[in-house]
């Protein structure tokens, strides 16, 4: 080694740590999470990525690491509490582990007729509510972003809620999910979303839920004989940064990746349907999944069976928020 290259790597402040210096005037931001990039979620992050790199002149870098690469789901709210990775935008259905446990009322079945109540809510007074449960948790909320309604799986037909009974269920780590699968007399099994395809392909569980961009990605068609479109629940997730940093950047620096994260979320909210829809085509076109479409009764006698699980989640969710939402529903000409 060059006498000069030795001096530099011993001393702090030689000509060589010019473009180290430089580099460590840039903000790095990594945003860890578990989905595929061609998904809803997937596609969002690379979108403010390429918003916010561009909004600060490249004063922020954002690295996007997807598919569970550096955590999976429960680590990875641990690694943001760290400050390992500042950003993440894990499913609404995961915060319960962290003590905001208000977050599973988006788990309830059909509580959401449609995409505008949902939005009422995550963009209203009770999104912001939420947000303000993980303050102390030293995580700031910052968007909200869409994936889809749910679809149910496994290896036999489930036409009647009665086929649920005895299935092993995969479900994410929420108590409201946890319940919903009981009142279905199934058997629930909380376990990380990278590990599903594995547990599907080996039979450590039958089934599971998922919107279609989830199942698709993760090839869960290749190991499920069944579906039924079923739309009984919600999925979607929070943006959420760790708040030390988050409060820690120059105002200007945080203005532009606010901008960046507002436009970004009305890119991913704008493109989850139809990349949902064009997951469902290609896993009807490979024929590997028999997809059924339920009739009015056959719902009727899924919603008969699902609604009881609003009442056991008052306790743990809240009656208040869970009749606050039944509030936007009624205001957009719903009556739950
Ligand atoms: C799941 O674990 O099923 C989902 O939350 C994965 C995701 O982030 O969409």
């Amino acid at each position: 080694m060059k006498l000069v290259n030795l001096l530099c790597a011993a001393a702090v402040g030689c000509l060589m740590t010019a473009p180290v210096a430089l580099a460590q005037d840039q903000i790095l931001i990594k945003f860890s999470h578990v989905v595929a990039p061609d998904t809803p979620k997937g596609k969002g992050a690379e979108k403010f990525k390429e918003l916010a790199e561009k909004a600060t002149a490249g004063k922020v870098k954002i690295e996007v690491y997807p598919n569970s690469q550096l955590y999976k789901d429960k680590e990875e709210l641990e690694a943001l509490q760290l400050g390992a990775v500042q950003m993440l935008a894990p499913s609404l259905a995961k915060f319960g582990p962290l003590g905001a446990k208000e977050f599973e009322v988006f788990d309830l079945p059909y509580i959401f007729p449609n995409k505008d109540v949902l939005r009422r809510v995550t963009e209203g007074p009770i999104g912001k509510q939420l947000f303000s449960k993980l303050e102390s948790k030293g995580i700031t909320g910052l968007a909200y972003w869409d994936n889809g309604f749910k679809i149910m799986s496994a290896n036999k037909p489930l036409i009647k809620p009665e086929d649920m009974k005895g299935q092993k269920m995969r479900i994410q780590s929420s108590k409201v999910l946890d319940a919903q699968m009981r009142a279905l007399s199934a058997l629930p099994q909380v376990m990380a979303f990278s590990e599903v395809y594995q547990a599907l392909q080996t039979g450590v569980v039958d089934g599971t839920e998922n919107p279609p961009s989830n199942m698709y990605t993760q090839k869960m068609h290749e190991v499920q004989k069944h579906a039924t479109l079923t739309d009984h629940g919600y999925l979607g997730y929070a943006v959420i940064v760790n708040k030390k940093f988050w409060d820690g950047l120059p105002a200007d620096v945080r203005t532009s990746l606010e901008g960046a994260m507002k436009e970004a979320t009305a890119y991913a909210n704008d493109i989850a349907q139809n990349e949902n829809d064009v997951s469902m085509a290609q896993m009807k076109a490979s024929g590997r999944t028999e997809f059924h479409e339920q009739t009015k009764d056959e719902r009727a006698a899924w919603v008969k069976a699902l609604m009881p699980v609003h009442k056991d989640a008052e306790s743990r969710v809240g009656k208040d928020l869970i009749e606050s939402i039944y509030k936007e529903a009624a205001a957009a000409g719903f009556k739950m």
